[in-house]
């Protein structure tokens, strides 16, 4: 009887050990997330980031990646190897982060503008065809006009897998048949290859 009552008193004593482990770690005071505080006059528990300071991991040590912007000044180009990858990681934000405003295609026809937010350029003119890869860098991280910025919501990885996308988007509203080898062209011709019309419409797709 005795015995048994020791050993029950062991069992508890060693789980109580355990449990007062497991307290250190997991039980101390703390905030969560959003958590009100009082202690701070803004009524905030977490501390906003100090002007200036950088997270490690935030910055690539390459300026035009960072900013698309080469010694201060709008840069073109990529900063890295524009693969299929890249552009389908590019569509799938795309479609996420800019086509409520601009439209599937890019032509500014969104859901957002058509229920009266200011209607965006399309990106099929000129203007845009022809601007750097730098300025959409530019616009997405520090906003444009009446369009806010979105340097918080996506990283500067995806802002460049954002343009090539934009790019290839330019690219299917304004490709010319000469762009394509000949094995392409053939392709494009084969299911014309029926009537009459064939060899006209074949020759004013060239241009
Ligand atoms: C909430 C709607 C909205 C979203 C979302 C949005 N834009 Fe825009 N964007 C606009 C508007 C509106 C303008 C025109 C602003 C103006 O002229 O005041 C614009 C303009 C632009 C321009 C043209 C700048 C120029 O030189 O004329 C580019 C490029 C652009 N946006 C890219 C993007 C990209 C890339 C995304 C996705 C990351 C995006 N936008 C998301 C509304 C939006």
């Amino acid at each position: 009887m005795f015995r048994g009552k020791s050993r029950i008193a062991a069992v508890a004593l060693a789980l109580m050990t355990l449990a007062a482990c497991r307290q250190k770690m997991a039980n101390q005071p703390r905030y969560d997330p959003y958590e009100p505080s009082n202690f701070f006059a803004d009524g905030m528990s977490a501390r906003p980031r100090i002007e200036g300071t950088v997270a490690r991991g935030e910055i690539s040590n390459n300026p035009f990646l960072d900013t698309g912007k080469i010694n201060g000044q709008i840069g073109d180009g990529f900063p890295m190897a524009v693969t299929r990858e890249v552009i389908d990681r590019g569509h799938s934000r795309f479609d996420i982060y800019c086509a409520q405003c601009h439209g599937r295609v890019g032509n500014g026809m969104g859901m957002i503008p058509a229920r009266g937010y200011r209607r965006p350029p399309s990106f099929h003119t000129d203007k845009l065809r022809t601007a750097p890869t730098g300025h959409f860098f530019d616009v997405m991280t520090n906003g444009f006009g009446a369009m806010p910025p979105y340097r918080t919501m996506i990283n500067p990885q995806d802002r460049w897998a954002i343009i090539a996308y934009i790019r290839a988007l330019q690219l299917s509203q304004n490709a010319n048949a000469a762009d394509l080898t000949s094995e392409q062209r053939a392709q494009l011709d084969a299911p014309a290859a029926t009537g009459e019309g064939h060899g006209a419409a074949a020759e004013g797709a060239h241009h």
